[in-house]
């Protein structure tokens, strides 16, 4: 197995004050032994309802899968679900309760196949082995439906030693299968029935339509699946279950097939006479109407195990183990206001369905290092010279398990601030994760990481292709900094005091916040990662650097020449003229028309931000002269924000082009999330007199505030609500975070409990932060209370959820908005 990159850097610091928490991992570990034991096994395919594969598993994975439909009803097939769609319009699914160390509880409610499946996955203490329960019960028992549960597995591997074979099977369910993996080692897997029973008819002699095709048994079949295709596990099963079908009507013509034998009829056989290989389906078809339903469990146990899983007592005490140790931590993580059982619900669960979506990718990038953007051409540019890169790895967070099951590097950084206040040590795994694909000679990391075809099949042909041109908010080192900040703050604080007596019940908390706690840890990884990190910052300033010498003549003219700082003026590259997708805020109004010479505020200002990341990393690390550079590039940046950006007539931040006429600096200015970021990212200084017209442009009822949230642009804009709607108007989660966090740091009085002896401003910022966040915790909690789900943006006018259902990447942020001590 491969170990993570910087297992062997950091020093294994045993942290022998851990007594055992509630689930009892070896107190003895230190932080990369216990990351590597409580993070081998969990769903990493967040693209599939429930599916498994090991992280840092690369040559001989062993991957799983869960599938369903209702198979008494002759165009069931067409309801089959494998891998999560939109499209499929369940009433519910997500984990209720998950954390990706120690496993979870997932409701499925699917109203059109009859199905109310929970799925819980469970771990032993040390994490090397595991256990999956499936327990379904029909919503409706009156229906009369049969309830299909496909499971398939592979051992994946062509090293000629990894196999998968079943050992034992009876017609009970029982099945016992034995595996190699080079690098997992050899298993065991036991499939068995808890209780339920199989779809028969008392009536008939016999269930079984033709040989091989009987519903009243658990049906198995193995064959071979190169690995390349496992992903395809569906589309293999409809292909030979749809022959056989066909066959069958063929033989026994379809008006002959009593309806009774519908679950017969769709159950799949070994049609080809395949020969038995390590993918293995196992069908099981119970009968849906009866009301205490259906379970079975799937048990995985290393051979060389010290603690295995057996008994259906086993799979029970883990799995209550597993459920209490998320919600006591996650009690003793977040102070939710006593606003009733529903709002802690809604909390856990978004948190669960962040960590839930967090994968482990491996497999090839399609990059086109031959495209150039030309400054003048604004048409879509079409990547047509992809070449095949890699295999790269990447653990990450997705946005949308339905819509997104892959990396998003703007995304991501979002993902971690939630991620840090429950997990702060998993927050740096998938941290560093993404630091280790930037990319040595350029300093790249691609926008969208879209690893292997399993990754590739969820996204439309014309986004798979990257390009080392194309940038994107470099929220990652926002996130990074905090980090090292929390560390440092924490280092300096327990300094100072005694260290108290050891502590038996050392909180769940203690154990995943190790490296918050030992900075030293922390540290040696930025020392390590530093370099890299120079690379990945000079190569964005490079590429998004701004033609500022167009304006030379005019900045003359207007006497502020000397002042400005030449070097420090963005532009994201590649914008077309209705679009700027690497900016992040996809439609939001730009220049028009597009011009060479156009300078984005949003792109200096994430400079600002990714220098203030470096300034911070270099303070830690004691580089003196690199934190006096980046101090002095920061100031610089400061200034020009103000200098090249700030509209004195508009009273914002805006983008700048050259006017139509040639000679003069034309402000565009969209009141919105582009105006607020210098805010949103603490790049204004704290006395600045901007704050005020700051404060007012967020506070206005007929500009950006709304009763769901500050919108992305302002009513009064001409483009508002207008064309894809996407950033124009609607609120979004990520970009309210921040201006929320912002307020906090500019007027420290909104969290201060005085009322008395406000400036005006500070009642102002109050009040606003007051209302905002209480807005927008409101309207995501009744969307959700109402329709089930996370969205990615919330409607301008009804503060109805847009776009994307189940999106709890960013939108998860709500959390930490309802409070976390
Ligand atoms: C689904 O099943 C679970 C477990 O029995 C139960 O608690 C829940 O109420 C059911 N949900 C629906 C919508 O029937």
């Amino acid at each position: 197995m491969r170990l993570v990159a910087l297992a062997s850097l950091l020093l294994a610091v045993a942290v022998s004050a851990l007594g055992n928490s509630q689930q009892g991992f070896n107190s003895e570990l230190s932080f990369d032994e216990y990351t590597e034991q409580s993070l081998l096994w969990a769903p990493y395919r967040p693209n599939c309802y429930f599916g498994i594969r090991p992280r840092n598993v690369d040559q001989s994975p062993f991957m799983l899968g869960i599938m369903w439909f209702d198979n008494s009803d002759a165009s069931g097939l067409s309801r089959i679900r494998h891998f999560v769609e939109q499209g499929d319009k369940l009433q519910k699914y997500g984990w209720e309760v998950y954390d990706p160390r120690v496993g979870g509880r997932e409701v499925i409610i699917d109203e059109a196949n009859n199905l109310n499946l929970t799925i819980y996955f469970t771990k032993s203490h040390n994490g090397e082995n595991w256990a999956v329960r499936v327990h379904g019960e029909p919503l409706d028992p009156e229906r009369g439906s049969a309830a299909s549960v496909v499971v398939y597995f592979n051992q994946n591997g062509q090293d000629g030693q990894s196999r998968l074979k079943k050992i034992v099977g009876d017609d009970s369910g029982k099945m016992l299968f034995h595996g190699v993996s080079k690098e997992l080692g050899e298993y065991q897997l036991t499939v068995r029935d808890n209780f339920g029973s199989y779809y028969s008819d008392p009536g008939l002699p016999t269930m079984e339509i033709v040989p091989g095709c009987d519903s009243s048994k658990t049906a198995h079949l193995s064959m071979t699946v190169p690995d390349e295709n496992v992903w395809m596990a569906r589309d293999v099963f409809l292909s030979i279950l749809s022959d056989s079908v066909k066959q069958i009507v063929e033989e026994k013509g379809a008006e002959a097939v009593n309806p009774s034998l519908f679950p017969s009829t769709f159950t799949i056989r070994n049609l080809y006479d395949f020969p038995a290989g390590n993918f293995h389906y196992l069908q099981k078809s119970f009968d849906n109407s009866s009301p205490e339903g259906f379970e079975f469990d799937i048990i995985y146990n290393a051979l060389d195990t010290k603690e295995r899983i057996t008994s259906i007592g086993d799979v029970a005490n883990l799995i209550s183990g597993t459920i209490n140790h998320v919600e006591t931590k996650f009690a003793e993580l977040f102070a939710l206001e006593p606003k009733g059982e529903q709002y802690h619900s809604f909390a856990l669960e978004t948190l669960s369905n962040l960590l839930g979506g967090i994968g482990y990718f491996h497999g090839t990038q399609l990059v086109d290092r031959v495209t150039i953007f030309d400054d003048e051409q604004f048409e879509e540019v079409k990547l047509q010279h992809a070449t095949e890169e890699g295999p790269l790895s990447l653990f990450t967070s997705v946005p949308s398990r339905a819509f997104f099951p892959r990396g998003f590097y703007w995304d991501e950084g979002f993902h971690l601030l939630q991620i840090m206040e429950y997990d702060f040590d998993l927050a740096f795994v998938i941290c560093s994760s993404w630091f280790d694909l930037i990319e040595a000679d350029s300093g790249w990391i691609a926008r969208e990481v879209i690893l292997g075809d399993e990754a590739r099949s969820k996204v439309p042909e014309e986004f798979r292709v990257q390009n080392p041109n194309i940038a994107n908010p470099p929220t990652l080192l926002l996130a990074f900094s905090e980090m090292l900040d929390r560390a440092i703050k924490n280092q300096e604080s327990s300094a100072l005091e005694f260290p108290g007596p050891v502590d038996d019940e050392i909180t769940a908390q203690k154990q995943t916040s190790q490296l918050e706690n030992n900075p030293d840890l922390l540290l040696k990884y930025a020392e390590r990662i530093y370099p890299k990190l120079l690379k990945h910052y000079n190569w964005f300033k490079t590429s998004q650097k701004g033609l500022i010498e167009e304006y030379e003549e005019i900045l003359e003219d207007e006497g502020i020449l000397e002042k400005v700082h030449q070097e420090e003026a963005y532009t994201w590259r590649g914008r077309t003229i209705n679009h700027c997708l690497p900016s992040g805020m996809d439609d939001y109004p730009r220049p028009q028309p597009p011009d060479v010479a156009e300078l984005n505020v949003d792109a200096l200002a994430w400079v600002g931000i990714m220098t203030r990341s470096m300034r911070r990393i270099a303070h830690v690390l004691s580089l003196k002269d690199d934190e006096a550079e980046y101090q002095k590039i920061e100031n610089n940046i400061i200034e020009n924000l103000d200098l090249l950006h700030w509209s004195e007539e508009h009273r914002c931040y805006c983008d700048i082009t050259i006017d139509s006429l040639g000679d003069g600096r034309a402000f565009v200015c969209h009141e919105g999330y582009i105006s607020l970021l210098p805010f949103a990212l603490k790049l204004v200084p704290l006395d600045s007199p901007k704050l005020k017209h700051i404060l007012s442009l967020m506070s206005d009822p007929e500009g950006i505030f709304s009763e769901y949230g500050l919108l992305s642009l302002s009513r009064r804009d001409e483009y508002f609500g207008t064309a894809e709607n996407y950033w124009r108007g609607p609120v979004w989660l990520n970009i309210n975070y921040l201006c929320l966090d912002a307020l906090t740091y500019y007027f420290p009085a909104v969290v201060s409990g005085a009322a008395e002896g406000l400036s005006p401003e500070e009642s102002q910022a109050k009040q606003l932060f007051v209302s905002l966040k209480e807005s927008l915790v409101n309207n995501v909690f009744k969307n959700w209370e109402e329709r089930g789900y996370c969205y990615e943006s919330y409607d301008q006018y009804t503060g109805k959820g847009k776009g994307i259902e189940h999106f709890t990447g960013w939108t998860a942020l709500v959390v930490n908005i309802m409070g976390n001590k």
